[in-house]
C-alpha cells in the first residue's frame, strides 16, 4: 500500500534516549536525563492534587476545554476565541501545517532549530527553507530577506532550541513590520517562562494584536507536564477558528486540562523554578567555561556546547549514565545540548564529563 510520496523520505521523530532503556542497557540504578529539555521537577503540587481528583472520572471523554481556554485567555488579557489548545505546542504546529500549508508553499525557519517546523512542512508537501542562525539566534534580517511570494509560514524560535539564543524585542518588531501580512509568523516561545534576559519580550503582550502572528507556549517545560502533552497558541480569532477545523477530537486529555488549569494558580512556584534554573544554568556555564568548552549564549533551561563530535561525547556520557542530546538531527553534529537539571544532576553531568574528556 503506497503512502503519500511527500512522506517517503521522512523518518519517525527520534526522541532523546529514554532513561529506562539506558538503565536496562547499563544495569545502572541512577540515570541522569538531560537530553530532552524537560523541567527537572515534577508537576506543580496543585496539579498533582488535581490529577488525583480527576482520575476516577477518566472513563469519560474530556470536557470541552472551556475552563482552560478561559483561564489562559484571562492570563493574557484576551478572549478565549484567541486561544488554540493543542496536544503539546507540537500539536499546534501540526495543526498550523494542516490548516495552512499546501504543496509548493515555503516555510521559513532558522537552522539549527526545532525539527517539527521542518517535519510538519514536509508532511504537507511544503518546502522548508532553513536560514542559518547568527551566533545561535535567529537572524531575522536574513529571514526577512528570504521571504518570497511562496512563503506561507515563518517560524521564529526564541529562545531557540537547540542553541538557546533569543531574538531581541526590537529585532522581532522590525521583522514583523517587514514581513508581508499574508505570511503567518509563528513565534515559538516554548521556553518563555525561563527567560530573565530583559532583551526578550513577551510576544503575546507585544504582538498578539497583529493579524498574522501566532505565539506558542507549552506546559511541558517549567510546569513539568511534558508527559501529559498540553500546549497552546495565541492567535487572531480567525486563525484559531481554522485550527479548530483540523484539530483531532479530544486532543487535549482531561488530565492534561485539569493539571494545566491547576498549575496556573501557583505563580510563586513558577518564580522559584525560574530562579533555580537560572542559578543552575549560570553554574553550568561557569563550570563548562572553566573546562574551555565553547557555549552558545543561553537564555532558557539548556546549554548548547561545541564539542567537536557531539555523537561521540554523548555516547561516552551515556556510558557514565548521563543522557544529553547530540545534535546531528538538528543540523549541528559538532554540538551537544545539555538540559539544566537539579543541582545533583548537574554535578553528576560534570563528573561524567570530566571522565569522558580524560584520554582513554
Ligand atoms: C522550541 C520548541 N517548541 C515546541 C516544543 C514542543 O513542546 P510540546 O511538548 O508542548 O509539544 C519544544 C519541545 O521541546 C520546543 O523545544
Amino acid at each position: 500500500m503506497q503512502a503519500r510520496p511527500e512522506i517517503a523520505d521522512l523518518r519517525p521523530y527520534q526522541p532523546g534516549k529514554p532513561a529506562s532503556a539506558l538503565r536496562r542497557e547499563l544495569g545502572l540504578e541512577r540515570i541522569v536525563k538531560l537530553g530532552s529539555n524537560e523541567g527537572p521537577r515534577g508537576p506543580f503540587p496543585a496539579a498533582i492534587e488535581a490529577l488525583a481528583a480527576a482520575t476516577p472520572g477518566l472513563n469519560r471523554y474530556p470536557e470541552g476545554g472551556a475552563e482552560l481556554l478561559e483561564r489562559l485567555a484571562a492570563r493574557h488579557g484576551l478572549t478565549p476565541e484567541r486561544v488554540a489548545p493543542g496536544n503539546g505546542a507540537d500539536g499546534v504546529i501540526a495543526n498550523l501545517a494542516l490548516a495552512y500549508l499546501r504543496p509548493g508553499d515555503e516555510v521559513l525557519m532558522g537552522w539549527p532549530s526545532f525539527v517539527s517546523y521542518r517535519l510538519s512542512a514536509v508532511k504537507m508537501g511544503a518546502t522548508p527553507i532553513p536560514v542559518p542562525l547568527r551566533d545561535g539566534s535567529y537572524d531575522l534580517e536574513a529571514m526577512a530577506a528570504a521571504v518570497t511570494s511562496a512563503t506561507r509560514i515563518a517560524y521564529v524560535c526564541s529562545p531557540n532550541n537547540p542553541t538557546g539564543g533569543i531574538v531581541s524585542g526590537d529585532d522581532l518588531a522590525a521583522f514583523l513590520d517587514a514581513v508581508p501580512e499574508r505570511v503567518l509568523v509563528v513565534i515559538d516561545s516554548a521556553y518563555h517562562e525561563y527567560v530573565t534576559d530583559p532583551a526578550h519580550v513577551d510576544a503575546i503582550a507585544a504582538h498578539a494584536g497583529r493579524s498574522n502572528v501566532v505565539v506558542l507556549r507549552t506546559f511541558s517545560k517549567i510546569y513539568g507536564l511534558a508527559g501529559l502533552r498540553v500546549g497552546y497558541g495565541v492567535a487572531p480569532a480567525a486563525v484559531v477558528a481554522e485550527l479548530g477545523k483540523v484539530r483531532g477530537p479530544f486532543d487535549v486529555s482531561e488530565p492534561a486540562q485539569v493539571a494545566a488549569v491547576a498549575s496556573l494558580d501557583d505563580e510563586p512556584e513558577l518564580v522559584r523554578r525560574r530562579s533555580e534554573n537560572q542559578g543552575e544554568r549560570r553554574r553550568l556555564e561557569g563550570e563548562l567555561g572553566a573546562r574551555a568548552v565553547k557555549l552558545y549564549p543561553a537564555a532558557a533551561n539548556f546549554v548548547c556546547a561545541e564539542v567537536g563530535d557531539g555523537a561521540a561525547l554523548a555516547a561516552r556520557l551515556e556510558r557514565e549514565g548521563v543522557i544529553v542530546r547530540p545534535l546531528a538531527a538538528f543540523g549541528a553534529p559538532s554540538c551537544v545540548r545539555v538540559t539544566v537539571g537539579l543541582p545533583d544532576e548537574n554535578d553528576a553531568f560534570l563528573t561524567a564529563l570530566d571522565r569522558s574528556l580524560q584520554p582513554a
